[in-house]
């Protein structure tokens, strides 16, 4: 699909799946919002406009989408990747942090969303995809926050997909282990960064984790009116991590 004169917005831009959506977008012609905590790397002086923007915080989400729609004139789709890890049982996680995880990883949707639909409205056409993880069907053990977070996607994305039926779409990506800033600072976080690696690379059906440019690729194309059929969906791009019980290991 061409994307000329179509406006993507994707949040958490700066690095990892966000920037990768990003340079994608903009290559298949589209204009590309790109909102973050950090500013984002402007990449092009025509297509292209960053802003940094808290998107758990609701004054910013409302002043980012506006600016958007005028710069641009419209929003077509929108691509909630902005998303934060945090470890910890129930018992170990404060209040504080469960609301961080939750207001990052999930009010972000509702808020963008809620901003950015009226505009795709106007079109009577848009699409919105949420950036979930493997971890809203499989868990490790303590990412309580996290986990229920990235579970909550998936029922928000229904909810999303049946209020703004037919004129909107609305689809999860449930990632895997994905090659990003964000796997390597987890990483980096253990006594044996090189071990862990190993280790995550071996869960994997694949044997070897997946990259931010084949998430964005799946993005694309749920975002192309060639999966126009779908919506309401959660789709796994995990390298079979969640199909297995024990791990991938013949023994
Ligand atoms: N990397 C993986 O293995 C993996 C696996 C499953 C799901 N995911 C999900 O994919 C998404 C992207 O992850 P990534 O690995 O590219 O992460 P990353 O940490 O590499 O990049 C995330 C970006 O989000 C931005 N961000 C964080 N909080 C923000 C806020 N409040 N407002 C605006 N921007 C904010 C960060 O500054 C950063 O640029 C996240 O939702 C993550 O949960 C990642």
């Amino acid at each position: 699909m061409n994307y000329q004169h179509k406006t993507v917005v994707i949040t958490g831009a700066a690095k990892g799946i966000g920037a990768a959506c990003a340079y994608l977008f903009l290559d298949s012609g589209a204009n590309v919002a790109l909102l973050d905590l950090i500013f984002p790397t402007q990449l092009s002086d025509e297509k292209s406009l960053s802003i940094v923007c808290d998107v758990s915080n609701e004054e910013q989400v409302k002043q980012a989408m506006q600016k958007i729609e005028d710069h641009f004139g419209s929003i077509d789709y929108l691509v909630n990747n902005a998303g934060i890890q945090r470890y910890g049982t129930v018992t170990e996680t404060t209040s504080d942090e469960w609301d961080l995880v939750m207001n990052v990883n999930l009010k972000s949707i509702f808020l963008c969303a809620k901003y950015a639909i009226p505009s795709m409205l106007k079109n009577n056409k848009g699409v919105v995809v949420n950036i979930s993880s493997v971890q809203a069907f499989v868990t490790q053990h303590n990412v309580s926050a996290y986990t229920a977070s990235k579970s909550a996607i998936l029922g928000l994305t229904r909810s999303i997909a049946v209020d703004y039926a037919p004129s909107i779409r609305c689809v999860a990506v449930c990632p895997g282990t994905i090659d990003t800033p964000m796997l390597r600072d987890a990483i980096e976080l253990s006594p044996n960064p090189t071990e862990v690696m190993e280790e995550c690379i071996d869960m994997h059906l694949t044997k070897r984790i997946g990259t931010a440019e084949e998430v964005a690729e799946l993005v694309k194309y749920l975002c192309d009116d060639k999966s126009g059929f779908i919506t309401g969906q959660a789709f796994r791009i995990d390298g079979g991590l969640g199909i297995t019980i024990l791990g991938s290991k013949k023994e």
